[in-house]
């Protein structure tokens, strides 16, 4: 960790970051957007590098509204074979960058009828459905307890400037329970009966991981997921990550207003 810290502080000098953004699917070219300082993963101390189509792998350092922002431009999926470690390794060092808020956007399937492609749904609570907890194993006490409490993971107060943000722009949303799974599968008709029987709204691969470790170090999370498609029987239509990207494309720059429109709002 000190490594890995001591390495982007010299490419960032005396630029504390306050608040954390993970991009996900479809919104990778927001960072691209402002003035920055990258900083590919592949040349971070104990960084992997991130694969998945479509992501850049690097973390980009901005202010946008005023605000000192860190973007991870991609980030690591438990499905692409990266250890809960490794996932969440980038949320540890953004709180040891100086983070106090991350905001963590991801793809998601709309589990329930109302919910629609197209729609952004601010995440109230999850479900960890991936059969693991990132933090298995030796707890560092000078990171969060040994049973951190998870009954607020996703902050209130963020979630009303979200959603005052949206309203002020005009931009569809929701409010919902997201359920993580590890994919790469998608999820079965029975199963996403089964989340809807459970309580979700929305089904994705990712998000869990990092707002666990997030909420155990102390950072104040807001989640937002992108409904890119129906999930698994909602409709006959069969899945496909083309889809996904698709419907984020499409919803991309609403999302990127809403995100501006949140970070002016952030104190
Ligand atoms: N299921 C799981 N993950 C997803 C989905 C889905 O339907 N859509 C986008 N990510």
């Amino acid at each position: 960790m000190e490594s890995t810290v001591k390495y982007i502080r010299k490419q960032t000098g005396n630029f504390v970051p306050e608040i954390g953004i993970i991009l996900g699917s479809g919104l990778g070219d927001f960072a691209d957007e402002f003035k920055s300082i990258a900083i590919p993963y592949n040349e971070i101390p104990n960084f992997e590098t991130s694969k998945v189509e479509g992501h850049k792998g690097r973390l980009v350092f901005a202010q946008i509204e005023g605000k000192n922002t860190v973007m991870m431009q991609g980030r690591y999926h438990f499905y692409e074979g990266y250890s809960m470690q490794t996932v969440t390794y980038p949320v540890k060092v953004m709180k040891k960058l100086g983070i106090k808020t991350l905001i963590i956007t991801n793809a998601a399937g709309a589990v329930s009828g109302d919910y629609k492609p197209g729609e952004l749904m601010f995440i109230t609570d999850h479900i960890n459905f991936m059969g693991t907890n990132p933090l298995i194993g030796k707890n560092d006490d000078k990171l969060g307890t040994r049973f951190p409490d998870m009954s607020e993971i996703y902050n209130k107060e963020l979630i009303e400037i979200g959603v005052k943000s949206a309203q002020k722009l005009s931009i569809d949303y929701q409010k919902g329970v997201y359920a993580g799974t590890t994919g790469p599968s998608y999820e079965t008709p029975a199963e996403i009966n089964m989340f809807r029987h459970l309580g979700a709204n929305a089904v994705g691969m990712s998000t869990v991981p990092e707002a666990i470790v997030a909420n155990y170090c102390g950072i104040k999370v807001l989640g937002i997921s992108c409904l890119t498609n129906y999930a698994s029987g909602v409709t006959d239509t069969p899945l496909n990550h083309q889809e996904v990207i698709e419907t984020a494309n499409r919803v991309k720059e609403n999302f990127k207003n809403l995100l501006v429109e949140i970070l002016s709002t952030l104190d």
